[in-house]
């Protein structure tokens, strides 16, 4: 198998609609307290994204016990996020969070266009696309989802259904500088919740095709499109502690975003454990 690429790895959970807030500030400090465990990972990042409503808690969890830890350890920086902002920055839009509403509740990174806000909620490709675009001109780090549905993978259909995600979730970031904020995660739709992941070869190939299609946007953009080397590709879909190794081995898969397995902090721990290994 080919050698990995010395990318950094990030290791992200997803808790959907779970927790209530004295739930979520117990995950968050759970995970940051193991965490220690892992020993030395200066290459991975830990995200926590939980409901908007626990957000500053969770973040204020997370940095209370990172104090208390030893510095120098080469411990992982911990990030907290949101799930999804609004695109505008503020306004007459109830029931909606602004990017700024999560730089001030301690958050730095948003996760935009998952599936589940394309299939429940009607999010289309060019909302998306403003998203990440408020996103990065705020600061956060957007993780912007793309993949197929079981039909459009039979269909023959997954290539063109991510590329055209990506190309719009990207479309109005006009500058390499910008792209090279945006970490992308490949969550097939018919792997989400359903116990059935990709195999570690089918999420690489649609990996590397994902990587492809980056080096020629930041040749559209004026830059190497050897910069694309150093986007980070996260798998999303079922991810658990017995497939995380296999899947983050591979060579174009550089950290997971997982749903099920994140909300309890000694299986998500596991995963994380499973990242460290890959990057030596
Ligand atoms: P899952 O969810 O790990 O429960 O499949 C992943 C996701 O939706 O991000």
């Amino acid at each position: 198998m080919p050698t990995k690429k010395p990318r950094l790895s990030l290791i992200a959970g997803n808790w959907k609609m779970f927790k209530t807030l004295d739930e979520a500030r117990a995950l968050a400090t759970a995970v940051t307290i193991g965490q220690s465990d892992l020993g030395p990972a200066p290459r991975l990042r830990i995200g926590l994204f939980p409901p908007a409503v626990s957000l500053s808690d969770v973040a204020r969890a997370v940095r209370a016990v990172e104090e208390k830890a030893r510095s120098g350890t080469d411990r992982a920086p911990i990030w907290v996020g949101a799930q999804n902002i609004h695109f505008e920055d503020e306004g007459a839009f109830t029931g909606e969070v602004s990017a700024r509403m999560v730089l001030s509740a301690g958050g730095q990174a948003v996760i935009l266009g998952h599936s589940e806000r394309r299939q429940c909620f009607f999010e289309h490709d060019d909302e998306v696309g403003k998203k990440v675009e408020r996103a990065v001109r705020s600061g956060l780090t957007p993780l912007l989802c793309v993949g197929e549905t079981l039909a459009e993978r039979d269909g023959g259909l997954t290539t063109s259904v991510v590329a055209r995600q990506l190309a719009a979730g990207i479309a109005v970031l006009r500058e390499a500088a910008d792209l090279s904020r945006v970490v992308i995660a490949y969550e097939p739709v018919w792997a989400i919740g359903t116990g059935r992941n990709a195999t570690p070869e089918e999420a690489e190939e649609v990996h590397r095709f994902l990587r492809s299609e980056l080096g020629r946007a930041f040749e559209s953009r004026g830059a190497a499109p050897e910069r694309c080397e150093e986007a980070l590709i996260l798998y999303g879909g079922s991810v658990k502690p017995d497939n995380a190794k296999d899947l983050l081995s591979q060579p174009n898969v550089d950290g997971a975003l997982v749903g099920g397995a994140s909300l309890k902090a000694e299986s998500f721990l596991k995963i994380c454990a499973a990242a460290v290994p890959t990057q030596s």
